[in-house]
């Protein structure tokens, strides 16, 4: 198929990029022209482990394209995606403004039938809005289906080529055939739905994630004072199929550019049609605070902060990005920084974004781990990257100033801290 995919964000760029690697044409749209430069030099403006490998093998055998000109690249194609940001509004709401931009373009430069197909995190009723702003600016005739997307950052690619559904919605049901068609070289879990019900997956599918993370937070807060361990308990109920192991690891809470936004938008979906979605209120509320528990363990180990050396390892949301989108990192920091300590962070590769968000006299960039830890009165593990399972853990006694390490995502067993001389706090696990 002729595919033309608008935004080349996370969704849009590994969509387009996985769509060529299954055999279609795909243009990638952007209106940022040096972002299009760069993509067509082969430089991701995302870090995704495997994109640029994929990018240039379909380049050079002409199955992909990267291209300011939306009109050029709509006109050529059957297919176009829509798959730009919809970031939060200060209420909570998605902003809408980029996909009512696109649609009209989109309107604009149609030149015969096409198929639009919205992959954006839309709000209920979104792409009925799409194909009122479509038709008003266009005679051609055309569908609008939801196609939302699961992929995760990190896994993108492998979450795209490998998914475990696809949903589509569709109106028209003469679509069903050609679309589940194309989406079957990735799998054959497809799932054809309504619109209004695609729209709602995705929102529904993306809370209930975030209810999991959040209900083993309050479970490990509760493990710590009746003394159990959260990492047994989260095994032992994911054993049960219907319950499922993923998930269940506590920790910081989740960040991110989609459960934050997603969780709060759903909140406000429901808010406009007067039902309150209680659940989903306290699931965010857990989340803001579960990561203060840092905070807490600092201070019951150190005393007050001030004027304390605190190393931190991790600043990303979550490994293998360089993404700290409502990273509980960023809180963390800033409350430590107000409460006068000196920090000495590191992160493989989210320093410099982060330096861009935080830049402050009490902060010391690091160049490893190791660096972060010497000289500090205690050590925040604060993302899982793998770099940080294999430090050599007795070595940081000797380049501490007191040897305390809170892991605020469990990374560590029991066995690999014992013996090391390391004061060792972790998250809903006993001391
Ligand atoms: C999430 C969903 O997992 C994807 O299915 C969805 O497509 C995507 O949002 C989106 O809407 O675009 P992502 O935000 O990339 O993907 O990251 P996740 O792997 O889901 O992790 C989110 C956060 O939850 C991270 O901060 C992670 O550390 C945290 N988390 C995850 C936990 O604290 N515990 C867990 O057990 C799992």
């Amino acid at each position: 198929m002729d595919i033309a995919v608008i935004g080349t964000g996370y969704v849009g760029l590994v969509s387009g990029v996985c769509f060529a690697e299954v055999g279609n044409n795909v243009i990638c749209v952007d209106y940022d022209e040096q972002k299009i430069e760069k993509l067509q030099n082969l430089i991701s403006p995302i870090y995704e482990p495997g994109i640029e490998q994929l990018m240039e093998k379909n380049l050079n055998a002409g199955r992909l394209a990267f291209t300011s000109d939306l009109a050029q690249a709509i006109s050529q194609s059957e297919l176009i995606i829509i798959a730009v940001g919809t970031p939060s509004l200060p209420n909570g709401e998605a902003n809408l403004a980029y996909i009512e931009q696109a649609a009209m373009e989109i309107g604009k430069a149609m030149n015969s039938y096409k198929i639009i197909a919205t992959k954006s995190t839309v709000p209920v009723g979104t792409n009925e809005h799409i194909q009122m702003i479509i038709a008003m600016n266009t005679l051609q005739s055309f569908d609008v289906v939801s196609i939302p997307e699961f992929l995760r950052e990190g896994s993108a690619i492998d979450d795209t080529l490998h998914p475990d559904r696809i949903v589509l919605g569709i109106e028209n049901p003469s679509l069903a055939a050609p679309l589940t068609e194309l989406h079957r070289s990735f799998t054959d879990q497809i799932f054809v739905t309504s619109i209004r019900s695609a729209e709602m997956i995705k929102y529904a599918s993306n809370a209930f994630l975030a209810t999991k993370i959040s209900f083993i937070n309050e479970i490990s807060n509760i493990c710590e004072k009746v003394g159990a361990d959260v990492t047994e308990v989260a095994k032992g109920m994911g054993q049960d199929k219907r319950i499922g192991s993923s998930f269940l690891s506590a920790g910081i809470g989740y960040g991110g550019s989609c459960f934050p936004k997603d969780t709060d938008a759903l909140i406000q979906i429901a808010g406009n049609v007067d039902y309150e979605f209680q659940l989903l209120k306290s699931v965010v509320e857990v989340n803001k605070s579960q990561r203060y528990k840092v905070i807490s363990k600092l201070e019951a180990s150190l005393g007050p902060l001030s004027g304390k050396s605190i190393g931190i390892w991790g600043l990303s949301f979550k490994p293998n990005t360089d993404d700290i989108r409502y990273a509980p990192s960023i809180e963390i920091v800033e409350t430590l920084i107000r409460a006068g300590a000196r920090l000495k962070l590191y992160d493989p590769i989210a320093m410099e974004k982060f330096r861009e968000r935080i830049d402050h006299p009490a902060i010391q960039w690091c160049e490893n781990a190791l660096e972060a830890a010497t000289g500090s009165d205690a050590i925040c593990l604060l993302t899982d990257w793998e770099e940080f399972k294999v430090v050599p853990l007795s070595q940081l006694i000797f380049v501490m100033e007191q040897p305390i390490l809170i892991d605020g995502r469990n990374v560590f067993s029991k066995e690999q801290v014992q013996g090391t001389g390391l004061k060792y706090y972790s998250v809903g696990r006993p001391d």
